[in-house]
């Protein structure tokens, strides 16, 4: 029995919440089953059932989605974690969820689910990272101007954390596993690459935990969750017992495109953008660290030199005032390797204005 809500002080009462991301409002979630409660037995607590300030009542029957065992199953079907009558819709019970920063992902629409298995809790580590038990499955659906592209899975099993896309077929209603990729041309026109297992881990290090939307920093917003209740996801989570009661004080993010500081939006996009690879053991030969929790003053790009010239000469990572001699602009507007080096084939024009405007508005880096 989870009573852990009642308890919950209002430590993640906002202020000011961010509008909803342009990624955050296709309806495919409208298929979750938010009626079902799952507490077994009599003791089911009235108030808690009756909470109206939460965007998901109780929690979710476990079971229906859980990590595969061997190769990912080659149809969506056989994952267990959609709709048993559409296999484009989440399986009810995946507990939607939106983050405040988005990856950048070549203008598609994205939902994202987590399924835990019965009795767990997860936890959070110093800096706010979710760290979720064995049997999680967390979901990502992927549409381009309503045509459903692809569905990525990552399950937590017992040889840990494993990633696999599906590739949606509209004829036959079905999704096919693509561990080794794929590029696609979409109805729209857009050339579209599924990135293969590999790929996956590229940008979900294990330095950031594998899991990256899920941490504080992300989900700490009030979200018009698919019920149609607007409601603070860890507030959310803590209510049906996904996340421990105590959650870790960490400066929150800010909507990239939204009306805060040059400097929060230019650091949150950066935070969700890049840092799965550049921070400390992220996986590139360099020592940059782009997580919004590290001061700008340890984080390397500021004013320090971009060691790979690439033809632009002996230029900073970041030179304030100046986006033509910033090597992180040119790195995300340039098509030549560009950043993030996977995952993305057209230029975020937005980001990089969110950049250029941050780069305008300093004008002196922090001493280290
Ligand atoms: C370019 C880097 C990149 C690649 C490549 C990538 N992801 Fe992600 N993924 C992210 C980021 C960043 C987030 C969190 C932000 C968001 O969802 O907008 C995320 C979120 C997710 C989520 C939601 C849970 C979470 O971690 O927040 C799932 C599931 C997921 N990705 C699966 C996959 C799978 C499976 C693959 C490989 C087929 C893959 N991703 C490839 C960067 C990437
Ligand atoms: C999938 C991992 C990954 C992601 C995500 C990623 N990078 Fe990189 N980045 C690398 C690797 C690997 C290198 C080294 C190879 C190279 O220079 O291209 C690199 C190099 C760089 C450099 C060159 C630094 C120097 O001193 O020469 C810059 C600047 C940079 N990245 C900025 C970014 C920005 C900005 C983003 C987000 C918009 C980003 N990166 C996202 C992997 C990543």
């Amino acid at each position: 029995m989870r009573l852990l809500s009642l308890t919950v002080p209002f430590i993640v009462l906002l202020v000011g919440c961010p509008p909803p991301t342009e990624d955050s409002d296709t309806d495919l979630g409208t298929g979750t089953d938010l009626g079902t409660d799952t507490d077994e037995g009599t003791d089911v607590d009235t108030d808690t059932e009756a909470r109206t300030d939460v965007g998901v009542t109780s929690r979710p029957s476990p079971g229906f989605c859980v990590p595969w065992i061997g190769d990912a199953p080659s149809t969506l079907s056989r994952t267990g974690c959609v709709s048993d009558d559409d296999a484009s819709m989440p399986a009810a019970g995946f507990v939607p969820f939106s983050v405040i920063s988005p990856l950048w992902s070549d203008n598609a629409d994205k939902e994202r689910y987590i399924a835990m298995p019965e009795g767990t809790t997860a936890t959070f580590d110093e800096r706010g990272d979710i760290l979720f038990p064995t049997g999680t499955v967390l979901g990502k659906w992927f549409t381009v101007e309503d045509q459903l592209v692809e569905i990525r899975l990552y399950a937590n099993g017992a040889s840990g954390w494993e990633g696999a896309s599906w590739r949606w077929d509209d004829d036959t209603q079905e999704g096919y596993v693509e561990t080794s990729g794929a590029t696609l041309t979409l109805d729209n026109g857009q050339t579209w690459d599924i990135p293969n297992t590999g790929q996956c881990r590229q940008c979900h290090t294990f330095a950031a935990n594998t899991a990256l939307g899920l941490e504080a920093a992300q989900l700490d917003w009030d979200w018009a969750y698919p019920t149609g209740v607007t409601a603070n996801q860890l507030e959310t989570l803590v209510h049906i017992g996904f996340l421990p009661a105590d959650i870790p004080d960490v400066a929150r993010l800010v909507d990239p495109h939204g009306g805060a500081p040059e400097e929060e939006r230019a650091r949150s996009y950066l935070h969700s953008n890049c840092s799965g690879c550049h921070q400390p053991s992220g996986g590139t030969p360099y020592s940059i660290d782009f997580r919004y929790g590290t001061d700008l003053a340890d984080a390397d790009y500021c004013g320090v030199d971009a060691i790979n010239t690439l033809g632009f000469g002996r230029i900073p990572r970041l030179d304030p005032g100046s986006i033509d001699r910033s090597m992180i602009y040119q790195r995300m507007t340039t098509s030549a390797f560009r950043m993030p080096p996977v995952g993305t084939n057209i230029i975020d024009d937005d980001g990089a204005d969110t950049i250029a405007e941050w780069i305008a508005a300093i004008s002196a880096c922090p001493e280290p």
